[in-house]
């Protein structure tokens, strides 16, 4: 009776940026608990190893190659998902971009660079659900999650888009929560801390997780699958009854007021 209701059975997920890191993660979490899944990004071979690896869990999978800063494209992808599952129950606004974020002077930031800050990490979960929306609510039920950040609710020196952009995902989700509270759909925002989704790709960068690691109070960076069985529970019925919330998975960071913010020094103790 319990358990059941993080079932995620029979439902179809779209997950945004699910080839690589925590949208991959959160993919084959959802998969495991049930979902046929819909993984959307730029990189048609990265999505389809995550489409082939929820295949492999013995659920359906489909790799829509889409830019999410482009509208019309993330029409074309709810459009596909409906003609090839015939519904949708689930969609997790996961696409950002974190390596290529620019730090520098505000004075040199272009307006292409602010562009394309905003569109990747916030005007793509407005394209989605708003593409997604109208039907979930014809349909009368929906889960969204909006992945932001611990840099949506702090801000950092020459760090403009992603902290703007990740604050606005915040607000987002308590947005479309209220519009939609009496339509049966929940919409929440999972804030990650620090996860390790490179040292699995690059070796190297294992000493790096670990130094940071030091400084969250848990003593540790976070794994990607560690964010899985959060997402499941956003995206079943067992939180049915929350909606508008901001759910921070972050090793105690935030509570412990860990703060990167662009003057202290890293220190290997
Ligand atoms: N890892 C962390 O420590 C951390 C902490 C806080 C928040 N987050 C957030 O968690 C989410 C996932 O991050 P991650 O760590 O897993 O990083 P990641 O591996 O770089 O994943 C980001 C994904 O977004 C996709 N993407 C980027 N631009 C896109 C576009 N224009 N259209 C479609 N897809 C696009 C990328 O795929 P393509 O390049 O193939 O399009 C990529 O798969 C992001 O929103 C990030 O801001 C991560």
């Amino acid at each position: 009776m319990v358990l059941e209701k993080l079932s995620l059975e029979g439902n179809v997920a779209i997950i945004t940026g699910g080839g690589t890191g925590l949208g991959r993660a959160m993919s084959l979490a959802m998969a495991r608990a049930g979902a046929d899944i819909v993984v959307a990004a730029r990189r048609l071979e990265l999505i389809e190893q995550t489409a082939a690896m929820v295949r492999e869990l013995g659920r359906r999978a489909l790799a829509i190659a889409t830019d999410v800063t482009d509208s019309r494209q993330v029409n074309r992808m709810v459009d596909g998902t409906l003609s090839e599952f015939g519904k949708i129950d689930i969609l997790v606004n996961n696409a950002g971009i974190v390596r290529e974020e620019v730090r520098k002077p505000i004075w040199e930031i272009t307006d292409e660079e602010w562009h394309l800050g905003i569109d990747t990490n916030l005007s793509a979960a407005f394209y989605c659900s708003r593409a997604v929306g109208r039907y979930l609510v014809e349909r009368g039920s929906g889960k969204v999650i909006n992945i932001a950040s611990g840099y949506g609710l702090r801000g950092e020196r020459d760090f403009f888009m992603y902290c703007c952009a990740k604050g606005g995902v915040i607000q987002l989700t308590k947005s479309l929560a209220l519009t939609w509270a009496r339509d049966n759909i929940q919409v929440n925002t999972i804030a990650p801390g620090f996860f390790d989704t490179i040292s699995s790709q690059i070796p190297e960068a294992k000493a790096f997780m670990e130094s940071r690691g030091r400084f969250i109070p848990v003593g540790r960076v976070g794994m990607p699958e560690e964010i899985g069985p959060l997402a499941v529970f956003l995206a079943s019925a067992a939180s049915d009854y929350i909606t508008g919330e901001l759910f921070i998975i972050d090793g105690g960071g935030l509570a412990g007021g860990y703060a990167p913010t662009g003057y202290a020094p890293v220190i290997l103790i």
